[in-house]
């Protein structure tokens, strides 16, 4: 997608000096909206680091970080040792979203029968695949979720038909949350190229504000019409029929589609069912854990720093970039950064192969058998 005109990905490799010795650059969206700068990430602890600090974030992005970081890894020490090493270093970087653990595991299955000295290369090879094809999954998310935009559109009243379509969404799972195109956004963005209007609720996503910083600032730069509002609004909106469609994406979506994501969708749905808001979840097959069915009872839940919820950054009148305390000296915080929301209240998931019931038999329709 575009900033200021130009087309972006969020990672891509820099060519090394030496052949097969590269690095990887990245969007540090730890200063968004305010400045953007980019780093380059030479070794696994880096590429690490960058994830664990969230530099990178996103499940797709933090996902195809990974396999990038034991790419790093293996280019300083290609032995098994190291490679087991990288593998749990990244692993352990951020435990809720799935898409890490799939991409570092299909690097490694690639990677380890070779003999060491051709692993770096093959993990090169096999990180830039997952890239690109994060990009193919993604735009095909946005194809069918345009379809259920202009299915939506034209349901409306005539009375209403000139108007746009307002779509609420929480937290980023935009371009910058994956390589390109989004999750939940892609179908924004589809739309708005095809000429469909389209206004998005942005939620800011307390504590870290993905969505007023970073959602907020993608739509912008894509000229996408959006309101930022806060987290507590969307009940009110949807209460007066200001909104027509929910749609977020999630970190890592169980066998029988529940979805886990960012801290609050839950209680969006909650408020979606209540007022026949459709809530449709966004997400490609990599975000899926096959392996479990509860994910109340089974997704690990990341804690998070408590300064997330008594402190805020944000721009002073100077233009310095800033932390305020929030709350008193010796308050306590507590930081759950993503919730669930049972399959119940999903009304679809939209996917790259098309729209499904949040169910195991609408995965398995899509999937087949992969468990
Ligand atoms: O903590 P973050 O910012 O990495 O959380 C991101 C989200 O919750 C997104 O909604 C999710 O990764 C879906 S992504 C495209």
């Amino acid at each position: 997608m575009n900033i200021d005109g130009k087309p972006w990905r969020t990672i891509w490799l820099e060519e090394g000096e030496r052949p097969g010795l590269d690095a990887v650059g990245v969007i540090d969206q730890t200063l968004l909206p305010h400045r953007f700068t980019t780093r380059t990430l030479h070794t696994c602890d880096e590429a690490a680091e960058a994830i664990r600090t969230m530099v990178v974030r996103g499940a797709p992005l933090i996902g195809v970080t990974g396999a990038y970081g034991l790419m790093l890894a293996l280019q300083a020490d290609p032995s098994d040792g190291a490679l087991a090493a990288a593998f749990e270093q990244l692993n352990a970087t951020r435990p809720t979203a799935i898409n890490l653990r799939w991409a570092l595991e299909r690097v490694r299955d690639r990677v380890q029968p070779l003999p060491p000295e051709q692993r770096a290369e093959a993990a090169r090879a096999e990180a830039g695949a997952i890239a690109d094809e994060d990009v193919a999954m993604c735009e095909a998310i946005g194809e069918h979720g345009l379809g259920l935009l202009r299915q939506l559109a034209a349901a409306r009243p005539p009375e209403r038909q000139g108007e746009s379509l307002n779509v609420l969404t929480h937290c980023n799972a935009g371009w910058i949350a994956t390589v390109d195109w989004g999750t939940a956004l892609a179908p924004i963005y589809k739309a708005h190229r095809a000429g469909l209007k389209v206004h998005v609720w942005v939620d800011e996503t307390r504590p870290r504000n993905q969505g007023a910083s970073l959602t907020a600032w993608e739509l912008g730069c894509e000229g996408v019409p959006h309101t930022v509002i806060v987290d507590n609004a969307g009940g009110h909106l949807m209460q007066h029929g200001q909104v027509d469609a929910v749609i977020v994406g999630t970190d890592r979506t169980t066998r029988r589609g529940d979805v886990c994501n960012k801290i609050g969708t839950y209680l969006k749905a909650l408020a979606a069912r209540d007022n026949g808001v459709p809530f449709y979840v966004a997400l490609p097959a990599s975000t899926i854990d096959w392996s479990i069915d509860d994910g109340v009872a089974e997704i690990p839940i990341e804690a998070r720093s408590a300064a997330e919820v008594t402190h805020i950054q944000g721009r002073g009148a100077d233009g310095t970039i800033a932390s305020v305390q929030l709350s008193p000296d010796g308050s306590a915080g507590f930081n759950p950064a993503f919730d669930v929301t049972p399959a119940r209240l999903v009304t679809a998931l939209i996917t790259e192969r098309g729209v499904a019931p949040a169910s195991e038999d609408g995965l398995r329709g899509l999937y087949g058998v992969t468990a």
